[in-house]
């Protein structure tokens, strides 16, 4: 059947791959009210379309953090992505260059930051998990900066490792034949089988539950890379990230993998967006599967987006012609929005573009 939108690729990922692993790609944490909520969130918000305005020249082109990019649509970093297919994060990294996008590598590939660069030229960032053993952290970012990598998305909301019951039911663990790269050498680059989710124990055991915004600060003393905040959903957090060096705040809820019963990120995004009063740019992530979605999130103060599943169901599809065609697809409905709202460049993209649930409460009506 051939694929339309982004979305088809999951139930063909579900049926190809092997339960343990679709489960852990697709899982949210406990009752998945957010996982459900990031994608409903985008549905409560509605166009206000502009008409008879000339169309025919649309231009997505945008320079995020100095880097020119082909769309504000960037690839997440997402763990472990050779269990989804054999050519893994290789796959993502030569379809993101393709498109003309980022790429985020997580710490949890399993490809090390050498191996994605040797793969060709690209703008890629590093998702950063703060280990206790900080000379390994260390050594890592330094890795990542020799390899090219151009900026550290630092996760700030896994101290300790959200409880996905499919998980915990199905014993998860990386399959032996693969490991986290980064960290092989280290004697960290293995998850052990327990009793419960492999990963939640590896995460109690090595990422360090102390991290705080001094951390933050410690990360620019090692590295110049501009440091990406990952995981703020708030204006409070927002506006502290900024005083400690933040180079660009990513609002998201760690695929509702995480704490459930967060907001949605498209619902988080505008207070955020507005608390970082354009000092740095706001990206998000969580739910994006439409073209329609990107535009919201730029109404509401994105910079760019970024993908985390849409990439490893299409990997696990179609490898890396799968992740190429899931960026051409949102490629494509991201250009249809633009026109059919009457934005010709991303900054004609405004607020009023879009109307909220919280803006239908305001003037006194429902949907
Ligand atoms: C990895 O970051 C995960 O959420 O499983």
């Amino acid at each position: 059947m051939e694929v339309v939108n982004v979305m088809e690729y999951q139930a063909i990922a579900k049926k190809k791959l092997p339960k343990m692993v679709y489960d852990y790609y697709a899982s949210g944490a406990e009752d998945e009210w957010s996982l459900r909520e990031n994608r409903h969130a985008f549905s409560r918000i509605l166009f206000r379309p502009r008409i008879l305005i000339d169309v025919s020249n649309i231009e997505m082109t945008t320079t995020l953090l100095g880097f020119k990019i082909s769309m504000p649509i960037m690839i997440a970093p997402t763990a472990m992505q050779k269990m989804a297919h054999p050519d893994g994060e290789y796959a993502t990294a030569r379809a993101a260059s393709a498109a003309g996008t980022i790429m985020t590598l997580s710490s949890w590939a399993t490809s090390s930051v050498e191996e994605v660069a040797s793969t060709g030229p690209g703008i890629r960032f590093f998702q950063l998990y703060v280990y206790k053993d900080r000379k390994v952290v260390a050594q890592l970012v330094r890795r990542a900066e020799r390899a090219g990598f151009k900026a550290i998305a630092l996760t700030v909301d896994t101290p300790r490792l959200g409880r996905r019951e499919d998980d915990i039911r199905n014993r998860f663990t990386l399959p032996p034949y693969l490991s986290l790269k980064n960290f092989e050498g280290l004697d960290l680059g293995t998850i052990d089988q327990t009793a419960d989710s492999g990963l939640a124990s590896y995460v109690a055991g090595q990422i360090d539950r102390s991290l705080s915004w001094k951390d933050v600060k410690w990360l620019q003393t090692i590295t110049d890379l501009p440091i990406l905040v990952k995981g703020v959903l708030t204006a409070e957090d927002t506006r502290i990230a900024i005083q400690n060096g933040a180079a660009g705040i990513i609002v998201s809820n760690h695929g509702a993998r995480q704490l459930d019963y967060v907001p949605a990120t498209i619902i988080a995004l505008e207070e955020v967006a507005k608390a970082a009063q354009g000092r740095v740019p706001v990206f998000l992530d969580g739910g994006v599967r439409r073209g329609t979605d990107v535009f919201k999130a730029l109404a509401l103060g994105a910079s760019g987006i970024f993908i985390g599943r849409p990439v490893l169901f299409s990997l696990a599809a179609e490898g890396e012609a799968g992740v190429r065609k899931v960026l051409q697809m949102l490629r494509d409905e991201f250009e249809l929005t633009m026109a059919l709202n009457g934005c010709r460049s991303l900054k004609e993209i405004t607020r009023n573009h879009i109307i909220t649930e919280a803006d239908q409460l305001r003037m006194g009506s429902r949907l």
